[in-house]
């Protein structure tokens, strides 16, 4: 009992390693920005404060998220600058923020923790950066988010956990990447989605294509857009739209097995496995009683019947 409060109290050496890449990376965030003129208490000092709570911090060659982020900035520009990685909790203290703008600063790694504070968040724009991959959970803090783009980047695979469940998101752009397909979970989380944006994408039509395929049906868009989602591949259906593929053309994909029907398959293994070990140690058992039971009728009993001798035997006769 008593080593468990003292363990409670201290804080565990490796809470401490987890914690420490936060701090080294605040005092970062923070030494960039502490260049330029003072400003007013609540607006970055690299950046220009409009009464709406709007921070101008665009076209300013800053290498990281300013510092002194208030709860007044509800915009937060920084759009052309040079913010090639967003730490975690890159805009702690702006937990009021409803728009960031980070269009093409470059940006090659957000940590899975950068978006952490920002529950308000309406509208997030990742576009014209360098992102190749993004870590799970990146985005699920942001349970506001409405639009998220991540258009002009160099994704080529996006798993369903990087978004999470966001429930509100209407608007997602995923155009100008290089995803060959979505993740089936992906569309699934996302219940209030209607535009999505996918063109400039290299679609490879194949089984697993086939979720995206069916949301662009119950989701019918303008003819224009629809036109430009075209198969790079398979040969076969190269530049066909995606909007023409129905259920039809992926008849050749064996369908998922249900929740279900995977668990029968994933418990038959090991219980055969068990069932045939037990039946082999029951047949083994008996096998060996048998032929114990032989060994001790052959050969104990002589021995027997010599060291017990009944009235009749020559060893009884030779005592008379
Ligand atoms: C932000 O500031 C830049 C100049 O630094 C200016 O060109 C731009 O129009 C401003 N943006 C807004 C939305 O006010």
């Amino acid at each position: 009992m008593r080593s468990l409060s003292s363990l409670s109290r201290r804080p565990s050496p490796m809470l401490l390693l987890l914690l420490s890449p936060w701090s080294v990376w605040a005092q970062l965030s923070a030494a960039a920005a502490s260049s330029g003129t003072p400003g007013t208490p609540d607006c970055p000092e690299a950046c220009a404060c409009a009464p709406g709570g709007q921070a101008n911090c665009s076209r300013r060659a800053l290498p990281a998220v300013p510092a002194g982020l208030s709860r007044r900035v509800r915009a937060l520009l920084l759009d052309h600058n040079r913010v090639r990685a967003l730490p975690p909790g890159a805009f702690v203290g702006a937990d009021t923020l409803l728009r960031l703008d980070l269009r093409e600063n470059g940006l090659r790694w957000v940590h899975a923790r950068a978006f952490w504070s920002l529950g308000a968040l309406q509208q997030l724009d990742l576009s014209a950066n360098q992102l190749e991959a993004l870590a799970p959970g990146t985005f699920s803090p942001l349970r506001a988010l409405r639009s998220l783009s991540l258009a002009g980047n160099r994704l080529a695979r996006l798993e369903p956990a990087a978004l999470g469940a966001l429930p509100l998101l209407y608007a997602l752009s995923l155009q100008d990447n290089e995803l060959p397909a979505l993740a089936p979970g992906l569309l699934a989380g996302l219940p209030a989605l209607r535009a999505l944006r996918l063109r400039g994408n290299p679609w490879v039509c194949g089984c697993a294509l086939r979720p995206l395929c069916s949301w662009l049906r119950r989701h019918p868009r303008p003819a224009p857009e629809a036109e430009t989602l075209l198969c790079v591949l398979p040969g076969r259906l190269t530049l066909r739209p995606l909007t023409a593929l129905t259920d039809a053309a992926f008849s050749h994909c064996a369908q998922r097995l249900a929740p279900r029907d995977l668990a029968v398959v994933y418990a038959l293994g090991p219980v055969s496995f068990l069932a045939s070990l037990a039946a082999c140690l029951a047949l083994g058992s008996v096998l060996t009683a048998c032929r114990t039971r032989r060994w001790r009728a052959t050969a104990l009993g002589p021995l027997r019947r010599a060291l017990d001798p009944g009235p009749g035997s020559p060893a009884a006769a030779a005592q008379d």
